[in-house]
């Protein structure tokens, strides 16, 4: 599609762009590529009243204020716990021979860090799970049998999550939540819908996201085996550039929407006000015309990547995400000599275009 279709029509108003460029174009230029979806502060829909379905200005006073909360700095502070959690987990499946790695350890690594950070049970971790994959792949199949809609799914979040706002604000706690409750630019305090949206969209794009990365870090493991006695040789060295190119060539988000504002061109190619774009993140990181051999997993490739974004939407939890992957990959190498995945057919990868990752994989 790069090389002959760069830019296709799907259908009479979707557009699917396909180019490095033209990606990071579409991802950047808010003026003419709007990031708003549906009514902004309505509390019954929390993802569009986030941050990631905003344009500026409001966008980026948002941003600001939930950057006070969640700070570099605050998720530097994260590391201990992290390890302790991961620690915890690999203990738990110590002396196993065959394991679901994503049951085990990818999936509820980020699930509790996120719930810590929240202020919210971990043992809720369930319920996370099922409302990330009802929101992710539209619904999801529940045990009963009964499908838990991607609409159901935001109202159990809303409500889930209206009544510990409440409980916060009654009793401010030392967790992100009291912290959203209280920060203010300009004397502006965040309203109750932007308070629920962002919790929904940590919850959301900080779950399934980071689980993804993980489980693509090992399936990369498996697939070149040279690669871990490579970093368990020097993995404070080596796992940063690792996880970045794993970032670039497993993209856990393979695309993100857009809406036209205007008449736009993009690359000679004229674009109708109104238009959806599809910005195709996964072909973008793998394009020839800027990545020297796209389809070769190298490890000490320099050249960055589209994985968390561009702009002013550029994920505000790269940096958490870094910090899990890198840490639980550590403390692998450490316990263990090598990974495999017996019967690669037998892993499930996650049922939709928009993510990149596995629901499960089994290891050994
Ligand atoms: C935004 C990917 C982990 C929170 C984004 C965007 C991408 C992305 C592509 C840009 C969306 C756009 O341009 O419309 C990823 C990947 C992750 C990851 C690949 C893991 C490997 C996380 C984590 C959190 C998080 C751990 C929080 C705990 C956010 C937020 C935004 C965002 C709040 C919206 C920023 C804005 O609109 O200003 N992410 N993300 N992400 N991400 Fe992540």
């Amino acid at each position: 599609m790069r090389k002959h279709q760069p830019i296709w029509q799907e259908q009479a108003s979707t557009w699917h762009v396909f180019r490095h460029d033209d990606v990071l174009r579409v991802l950047s230029d808010y003026e003419h590529f709007s990031s708003q979806r549906g009514e902004a502060n309505d509390p019954n829909r929390p993802i569009s009243s986030s941050l990631i379905s905003m344009d500026p200005p409001r966008h980026r006073q948002l941003r600001t204020l939930v950057s006070q909360a969640f700070t570099p700095r605050a998720i530097a502070n994260l590391t201990a716990r992290i390890e302790e959690i991961s620690n915890s987990l690999l203990d738990d499946f110590q002396g196993q021979t065959h394991l679901d790695i994503v049951e085990s350890l990818t999936y509820p690594l980020p699930v509790i860090v996120i719930a810590e950070l929240l202020g919210v049970p971990s043992d809720e971790r369930d319920r996370f799970k099922m409302w990330s994959d009802a929101v992710i792949a539209g619904s999801r199949q529940l045990a009963s049998g009964e499908v838990l809609s991607f609409e159901d799914a935001q109202m159990e979040m809303v409500q889930y999550f209206s009544q510990l706002v409440a409980e916060r604000k009654k009793t401010p706690k030392a967790d992100l939540i009291s912290d959203l409750l209280r920060v203010k630019v300009d004397g502006e305090s965040l309203s109750m819908a932007e308070i629920l949206g962002f919790c929904v969209l940590l919850l959301v794009a900080g779950n399934e996201t980071t689980t993804n990365l993980l489980s693509n870090a090992l399936y990369t493991l498996h697939e070149i085996p040279s690669l871990w006695p490579y970093l368990a040789e020097q993995p404070d060295e080596r796992l940063a550039a690792f996880v970045e190119e794993v970032l670039r060539f497993r993209a856990p988000i393979q695309h993100m929407y857009r809406t036209t504002t205007c008449d736009v061109e993009l690359s000679g190619v004229p674009v109708p006000a109104g238009s959806r774009m599809v910005a195709w993140i996964g072909s973008a990181n793998r394009d020839e015309a800027v990545y020297e051999q796209p389809e070769t997993f190298q490890v000490n490739r320099k050249s960055r990547h589209l994985a968390f974004g561009h702009g002013i939407h550029f994920c505000l939890g790269a940096p958490l995400a870094r910090l899990e992957a890198e840490l639980a990959l550590k403390q692998l190498l450490r316990r263990y000599t090598s990974i495999a995945i017996p019967d690669v057919d037998a892993s499930e990868p996650v049922p939709t275009s928009l993510v990149y990752g596995f629901h499960k994989m089994e290891v050994q």
